[in-house]
This record gives structure tokens, C-alpha cells and sequence, in this order.
């Protein structure tokens, strides 16, 4: 079976320990999740860079950041974001007239790139961006709040976005973000989903290499 990856979301962790709790899932987690939102593109306010700058200065902590920017205005303010050539930012294709313009200006930042749409949009828009894309990330639930249900139409877009690259012959990953369980896992990952996001089911349980370990026997 190929490898699956695995990013937590520190949507559900304690903020006010947050160094602790990323250093449970250090080593065990491919990418730690950061949700930033702006109030404007979903309806909720998480972290922006302060927050995201500070985690990624902490030395003890070595997984690279997936930085999952929800705010209107992705080429102002991801440039504020520290990040390496490990590191992950993903836009949203729906707030930019020039996804490619988007795309190069993180890109300038010398880290991976990814696109994101929300459940209703058209998924083909971004098909002929694929071989400038690092990964697509398809939402499993509507963005702004961790702990709701994945909605299983999101399967196709999985399963169609993996038709498409294999098609184009492009390495680009796809991840799933929200919704992500023990019941829902399998189903992703069958379709074509190459990295699991997941908040509640890692940092809402008590022992979070647990949870991750019981992720991965989930598949
Ligand atoms: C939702 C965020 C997700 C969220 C997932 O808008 O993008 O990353 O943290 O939370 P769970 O895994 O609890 O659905
Ligand atoms: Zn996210």
C-alpha cells in the first residue's frame, strides 16, 4: 500500500500550551496543520503569522508546517509567514482572479505550494494548474470550524482529481481536510488521498500518538 501522510490541525489544540502539544505529534506527523482564518472568506478567526512565526522558531519541533490560509487575501499576508522549502502554504483558488500570479508569489517564499477550493466550486477550474502545484487540498466539510461531518461528495473530487493527475503525469498530492476519522479514513484514502488533516480525531484525544497510530490502522 503507498504511503499515507498525515498533518494534525492545531485547530484542536490547547493554544495556551501550544508548543507542548505540537511536541506530542513531533516526529510521529508529516506536516503540522496551521488554519488560519480571516472572518472574511469563512466565518471564524484562528492565527495568523504571529503565531504560525513562532511555532516554526521553536527548535525542538522539526515537522514542517502546512499553513492553510482561509482569508481573502493570500498574496498580502503569506508572504508574512516564515517558511523553509519543507514547508507548505495552500491558498484558496476562490479569492484570486490570477491563480497563477498566486501561486508565484508564494512560491517566492521558497516554500511548496497548494491550492484549496470549498465543496461547491468547480473543481476543473483548477485542473491546468496541477503541474505548478505542490498539492491539492479538498475540503471535506465546509471551511471555518473543526469537528463537523465529512461530507462523502467529496470522495469524487478526490477520485476525480486523481484521474486528472495521473492523467497529466504530475506529482502533485492530494490532501483531505476536515471530517477525517477511523470511519471516514479508508473511504479517502481508497479514492486517492495522499495526506490526511486531521483535528479533533488527534489533538481532541488524550494521547495523540495514539490517535495517530489508530488513524493509520483505520486505512
Ligand atoms: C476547517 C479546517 C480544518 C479543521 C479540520 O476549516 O480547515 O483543518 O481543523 O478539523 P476536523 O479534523 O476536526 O474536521
Ligand atoms: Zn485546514
Amino acid at each position: 500500500m503507498k504511503e499515507v501522510s498525515f498533518a494534525p490541525s492545531i485547530l484542536s489544540a490547547d493554544f495556551s500550551r501550544l508548543k507542548e502539544e505540537v511536541e506530542e505529534v513531533d516526529g510521529e506527523a508529516d506536516y503540522i496543520h496551521v488554519d488560519v482564518m480571516d472572518g472574511h472568506f469563512v466565518p471564524n478567526i484562528t492565527i495568523g503569522p504571529l503565531v504560525s512565526n513562532s511555532l516554526k522558531r521553536v527548535e525542538s519541533i522539526d515537522t514542517p508546517l502546512s499553513i492553510h490560509l482561509m482569508i481573502t487575501d493570500p498574496e498580502e499576508y503569506g508572504p508574512e509567514f516564515e517558511v523553509g522549502p519543507e514547508d507548505l502554504i495552500i491558498f484558496h483558488s476562490e479569492v484570486t482572479d490570477d491563480p497563477e500570479r498566486t501561486i508565484a508569489t508564494l512560491r517566492d517564499q521558497g516554500c511548496q505550494v497548494g491550492i484549496s477550493q470549498k465543496p461547491a466550486s468547480d473543481r476543473e477550474e483548477i485542473f491546468p494548474l496541477l503541474d505548478k502545484l505542490d498539492e491539492v487540498l479538498v475540503m471535506g466539510v465546509e471551511p471555518g470550524f473543526g469537528g463537523q461531518d465529512f461530507t462523502p461528495e467529496a470522495l469524487d473530487r478526490i477520485a476525480a482529481l486523481r484521474r486528472e493527475i495521473d492523467k497529466r503525469g504530475t506529482d502533485t498530492a492530494i490532501a483531505v481536510d476536515g471530517g477525517m476519522n477511523e470511519s471516514t479514513i479508508g473511504d479517502a484514502v481508497a479514492a486517492g488521498a495522499d495526506t490526511i488533516i486531521a483535528g479533533s480525531a488527534v489533538f481532541g484525544k488524550p494521547d495523540r500518538v495514539e490517535a495517530l497510530e489508530s488513524l493509520r490502522r483505520s486505512i
